[in-house]
């Protein structure tokens, strides 16, 4: 299978370092269109695909178009596109925000899949969520899907809207898991740590957490229970987080950015 990776940017090379890595693509069947004349060296020396020049060059050859550019470039790479496209070849678009029937008309052809990845694609450890128009196939989805797999881990929804809602969980999630990780960054400077032992308290706590809620059947709650005992340290700062509210605060924010790909959407 042959596949076009259109945009060489941050996402597009994540993209195509992840399927290098895993095997799951030869540099002969991958082929990158990058319009930035600057970064075509960069990219050659790569020499993990072909880089391409114009679309002229490589796109009736793909089986796989992966569709790598920002949102605002879109409109004009449809309609470069457009006279090129074959229907039955496969599209995937990562883009923010740009719909599924807005791709449809753009490029003339209904074999849309549309993902939202996040930032942590980049070392294999990124999650994805991402549907389809009825025109793919079980067998194309099936081999979309192991190509999204090689970036991290990957959950397929029915509903479009659940890809905005997706946006605002997963994509823009380790954003939160920062900002909560700083906030207590902060807290243990306060108290006394240097910056790097700081740092350090709060990611392998981040990290232990989440290991040990992914090797047991436990939910959040009952590992809370597990760490606060009656009248010790840990009730003492979940007392006082709810009555900040913060555990509502967090859904409200989830539920603000949810609001705002949607609007971004339309
Ligand atoms: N970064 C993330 O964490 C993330 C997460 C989820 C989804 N996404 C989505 O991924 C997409 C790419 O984001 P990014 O951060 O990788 O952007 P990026 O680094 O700017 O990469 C896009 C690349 O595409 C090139 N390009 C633009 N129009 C083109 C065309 N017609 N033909 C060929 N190449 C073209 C751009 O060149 P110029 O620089 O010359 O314009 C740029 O090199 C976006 O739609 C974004 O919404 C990103």
């Amino acid at each position: 299978m042959k596949i076009l990776i259109i945009g060489g940017g941050n996402m597009g090379m994540t993209y195509a370092h992840a399927f290098f890595r895993s095997h799951i693509t030869t540099k002969n069947d991958l082929m990158i269109l990058e319009k930035s004349e600057e970064k075509w060296p960069e990219l050659e020396n790569l020499d993990i695909g072909t880089v391409c020049k114009q679309p002229e060059d490589c796109l009736a050859q793909a089986d796989l178009v992966i569709l790598a550019v920002k949102p605002q470039d879109s409109a004009a790479l449809f309609e470069k596109i457009r006279p090129m496209v074959d229907p039955q070849q496969v599209f995937l678009s990562i883009m923010a925000g740009v719909k599924m029937k807005t791709i449809a008309q753009g490029i003339g052809a209904n074999k849309i899949i549309r993902a939202m990845p996040n930032l942590p694609a980049q070392i294999g450890m990124g999650m994805t969520a991402f549907t389809s128009t009825d025109e793919v196939t079980r067998i194309e989805l099936v081999m979309v899907q192991n190509l999204i797999n090689t970036t991290g881990k990957s959950i397929y929804v029915d509903n479009e809207t659940l890809i905005d809602a997706a946006t605002a969980i997963s994509g823009s999630g380790p954003a939160y898991v920062w900002f909560f990780m700083n906030a207590l960054i902060q807290a243990a400077r306060q108290m006394g740590f240097k910056e790097s032992e700081a740092e350090l308290l709060v990611s392998q706590t981040f990290q232990g957490a989440i290991d040990l809620f992914h090797q047991s059947d436990f939910s959040c709650e009952e590992w809370i229970k597990k760490v606060a005992s009656k009248g010790g340290t840990t009730e003492a700062a979940l007392h006082s987080f709810s009555q900040t509210a913060l555990f509502q605060d967090v859904i409200s924010g989830a539920e603000a950015a949810f609001h705002r790909a949607k609007e971004l959407g339309n």
